[in-house]
């Protein structure tokens, strides 16, 4: 597999472009790796009556709605960067939950307190801060009562672009992809786990898992979301390397498409999922 997509252009405004198609295509695929995720951090750290969850990049909601599905009374804080995101949480009506704009890497103390939170989960979004990616861990470290942890997860290989890439070599021998991911982007678990040993965390623990975007059934799913979607990082409104009209190259996109035996188990997106505990208090 293949080329890890992160792209520059990811500003909340971008995310609130793509969300509509983010909820129908990609995040039933990332609840895969979301639940792993919260399983992982409940083991290492089980909720109690005095718990608080912050959910940092909550995007359409999934996780949310996940942590108050299996905890109804434990207080919820969702932020994103997004106003579109957080407005579609908003529809959810979900009780107990307050909602924030923000940037994770420069939190708003007065809407998120320090050395507060139980449990911090972070699906899928600290590769979006790109060199502030450290300041986001630091963020999430302050932002735990001593004894809480994270669970942070990154994608650490994608093929989302892998038929489009395809389609545009067959026509244009000298095509060469060139994603506009942000070379800053941790693809490692590695670089995830020295950034949040260097900001303190300790009992470090990691998890993979493989999420097939099987809402991609046909060929039409995937030109609908690929040409449509208007994500930051998975659309072709990212893809800078095809120089001409991105419309020429949908017959070619179309017979690539064909060619997969089982588009919605080949197409998807590899991730790695690293926890950590702020140390508790000594006595
Ligand atoms: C790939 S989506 C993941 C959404 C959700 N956690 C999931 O797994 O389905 C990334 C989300 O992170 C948000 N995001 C990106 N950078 C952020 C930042 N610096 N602070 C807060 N949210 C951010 C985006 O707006 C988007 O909703």
């Amino acid at each position: 597999m293949a080329d890890l997509i992160i792209s520059k252009a990811a500003t909340g405004e971008g995310w609130s472009d793509g969300s509509a198609s983010y909820e129908k295509y990609l995040a039933p695929a990332t609840k895969l790796g979301i639940e792993r995720l919260i399983e992982a951090l409940f083991k290492m750290h089980p909720p109690t009556a005095e718990s608080k969850f912050l959910d940092c990049g909550a995007g359409t909601g999934i996780s949310t709605s996940i942590l108050r599905e299996r905890h109804p009374f434990i207080p919820i804080t969702a932020l994103d960067l997004s106003p579109g995101m957080i407005e579609r949480i908003r529809q959810l009506g979900l009780s107990g939950v307050k909602l924030c704009v923000g940037d994770a890497a420069a939190m708003d103390r007065t809407q998120i307190p320090r050395d507060f939170f139980t449990h911090v989960v972070a699906a899928l979004m600290i590769q979006f801060s790109g060199d502030k990616q450290p300041d986001v861990v630091r963020e999430f470290y302050d932002s735990l009562a001593p004894g809480g942890v994270a669970g942070i997860s990154l994608s650490t290989d994608i093929n989302i672009a892998e038929p489009w890439n395809r389609a545009c070599a067959r026509l244009d021998p000298a095509y060469e992809p060139s994603y506009v991911h942000d070379d800053k982007a941790w693809t490692a678990p590695e670089q995830l786990e020295a950034g949040m040993r260097e900001a303190g965390f300790e009992d470090i623990q990691k998890v993979k898992v493989w999420m097939p975007m099987f809402t991609v059934k046909t060929k039409e799913d995937y030109v609908d979301f690929w040409y449509r979607g208007n994500h930051p990082g998975f659309s072709i409104r990212d893809m800078g390397a095809w120089k001409g009209n991105p419309d020429d190259v949908l017959p070619e996109l179309l017979k690539v498409l064909g060619e997969y035996k089982d588009l919605s188990n080949d197409i998807g997106v590899a991730s790695d999922i690293v926890l950590g505990r702020k140390p508790r208090l000594s006595s």
